[in-house]
This record gives C-alpha cells, structure tokens and sequence, in this order.
C-alpha cells in the first residue's frame, strides 16, 4: 500500500472520511501528537488500528468527537463537576473516562465498560471531525512502543506502507498526549498526567487525585504498565544533582567512538561545557513538552546515545513531561 501524506483541505478531507467510512485507518493531527483514525462504532476498522501499530489487545482506545457533539451520545455523565470540566477545558487536551453507553464497538475498549473521550482543539481534526460526524477512535500514530508523533513525517516513518493516508496539520502545538482522567468517581483521578494539570483541575472542581500505579496493582490505565515512547537508540536519565556524573557518561561515550546527545532544559544546557551535543528542549515547561518527542525523534537519528537530565520538579505540566521522560529514557 502506499501511503500518501496530504495537507489538510476540503479535498484531503473528503478523501479521509471516504477511507474511514469504508472501514480503512487514516492518520490525522491532533494539538497533542499525531493519531491513527477509524470509525469507533467499526469493529472491523478498530481492529486494524490494533494490527497497523502492533498494540497489545488489552489497551483501549479514546474516542474523538467535534466540538458540537453532544458527548451524551457517548457516555453517562455520573458526576456534575464533569459538565465543569467540560465547559473549561474541551475542546482540548483532556480526556474524560466515563461509563459507556456501548455506541462506540468493544473492541475500541477492549470489552470494558468506560470509554474514554476527547475532544481535540486542532482545527484540521476538528474539520475532520466535523464531516464525518462520528466518534473517531484513535491511538498515538506511532508503532506500538515507539516514541509518538508530533508531525506527520513522524507518522510516515513508522507507518509507511501501512496505511493509505495521513492528513498533516503541521507540527503539534501541545507535544504530549492528552491528560486522561478517570471521573467515574466522587473525586477525579489523573491516570496520564498532560497539559492539563492537577493544578488546574484541583482550581476547577476542589480536589483531583493521581492514580499510583504499583507494581501488582490491578491497572486501571492498561496503556500505563506498558514500555512507551522509546526511541531507536540507547538511553540514560540523570538527575541535575548527578551532571557530573552524566558529564562522565558522555565523555565515556565519546572515547568509545560514540555520538553522545545531552537532552536537557536551556537552563542545564548552560551548565555544559560549550560545544557538547544538546538536544535542547526549551525554556517553560510548555516549550519542553512541545519539543520532547520532536527531540527524542531526532536524537534517534543523530545519537547513539540520549543522555537525559531530568527536571527538578513535577509541578504542573511537568508532570507530564517527566512521566514521558522516564519511560522514554528511564
Ligand atoms: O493526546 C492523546 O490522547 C492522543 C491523541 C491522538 O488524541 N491519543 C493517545 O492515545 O495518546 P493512546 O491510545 O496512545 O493512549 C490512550 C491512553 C492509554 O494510556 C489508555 O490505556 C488510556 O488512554 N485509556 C483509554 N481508554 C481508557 C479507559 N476506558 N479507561 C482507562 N484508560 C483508558
Ligand atoms: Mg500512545
């Protein structure tokens, strides 16, 4: 098969719901990170997405809905401070797991009873989304594992061949994946930490627990216990506390013949000495969010080792950014 990358235009997007209305994947952006698309109510469709990527079985899908659909359609809305959620941030990088009212096929929740759904701000997605009128389901457009994709080059290189189209929106905004929140209960629990923070939720609705995934624990986020977002080349994480240490690292790196790449924060990126390889990652948090999968992505390309220098806090955004740090390069 081969697959075509195209701009997002009425054309391209005529062209995608043609595919998915007939059972076939697309990839689409998103402002998180790049997604493989199919019809949620498709079990046939939904099946592919798990065979192209090459995802455990028991790792559900979000559903994708526009900005006017009514997401009732979808799921029960158990609790009021839901609709608050709702109101503040949707459209958005936020991901609601509610009871599911069963539209979207059980294959998308790997036989579950909740479903998670989200409604993406990008505009390309939004159009999709709109003139198809259905729940998207959608994974990170990456092979299973792999690092996810913030542009739709990204997308080609792990899925080329693999599937007919991927609309490209240009480079992600956001970076990281959407925050994943568990409101099936009393209080809300963040099972995948994003850009939308504890801080924020707790600001919004009072309160906002962080689901602890331990060894053992029976998972309620499958995605969770699996290794994630790994680039094709080694990796090691150091704390600021052991720069030294990781100064040594690539030193060792170097007098074996090997390419070594800092990745870090523009802050540690000054503590290097000058002309060391950095993968520089960027000032705010939001900024190191939007370039850490551009990074890894082109660290694989350039390094035979990433070299990771952790950040010093998991506040706010963070969070996100240090739980992708630590499965990528932990
Ligand atoms: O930003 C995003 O969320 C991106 C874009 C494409 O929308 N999507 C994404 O999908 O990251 P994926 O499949 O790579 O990650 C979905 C996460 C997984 O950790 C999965 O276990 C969790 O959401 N999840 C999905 N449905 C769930 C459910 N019903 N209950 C608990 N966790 C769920
Ligand atoms: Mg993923």
């Amino acid at each position: 098969m081969q697959t075509f990358i195209k701009k997002v235009t009425d054309e391209s997007v005529f062209e995608a719901v043609n595919i998915l209305n007939n059972g076939g994947v697309v990839g689409m952006p998103t402002e998180t990170v790049y997604g493989l698309a199919a019809v949620g109510t498709d079990s046939e469709a939904v099946k592919r997405i798990y065979e192209v990527k090459g995802r455990p079985s028991d790792n559900p899908l979000i559903a994708h809905v526009h900005k006017d659909y009514d997401l009732e359609k979808l799921v029960f809305v158990e609790q009021d401070y839901v609709y608050k959620l709702i109101k503040e941030f949707m459209p958005g990088p936020l991901t609601l797991v509610m009871k599911s009212k069963g539209v979207v096929c059980k294959e998308a929740v790997c036989g579950g009873s909740t479903l998670a759904v989200r409604m993406p701000s990008h505009e390309g997605c939004q159009k999709l989304l709109r003139a198809i009128d259905k729940p998207l389901v959608a994974p990170s457009a990456n092979l299973s594992k792999h690092t996810s994709p913030v542009t739709a080059e990204h997308v080609y290189n792990d899925l080329n061949g693999k599937i007919p189209l991927i609309l490209d929106g240009g480079k992600c905004t956001g970076g990281i994946e959407s925050t994943v929140l568990d409101v099936t209960g009393k209080v809300p629990r963040i099972l995948r930490a994003g850009l939308v923070t504890r801080e924020m939720i707790i600001e919004l609705v009072g309160n906002c627990e962080i689901a602890e995934h331990k060894e053992g624990d029976k998972v309620k986020s499958p995605g969770v216990k699996y290794t994630h977002y790994k680039p094709n080349c080694k990796t090691i994480m150091f704390s600021e506390e052991q720069l030294d240490l990781a100064k040594k690292c690539y030193e060792e790196s170097i007098k074996s013949g090997e390419t070594p790449y800092f990745m870090c924060s523009d802050r540690v990126k000054n503590l290097l000495n000058d002309g060391v390889n950095v993968l520089n990652l960027g000032k705010s948090a939001e900024e190191m969010a939007a370039n850490l999968y551009d990074k890894l992505l082109e660290g694989e390309k350039k390094a035979d080792i990433i070299i990771a220098i952790s950040l010093p806090d998991e506040k706010g955004v963070n969070m996100g950014i240090m739980n992708r740090m630590r499965k990528s390069c932990g």
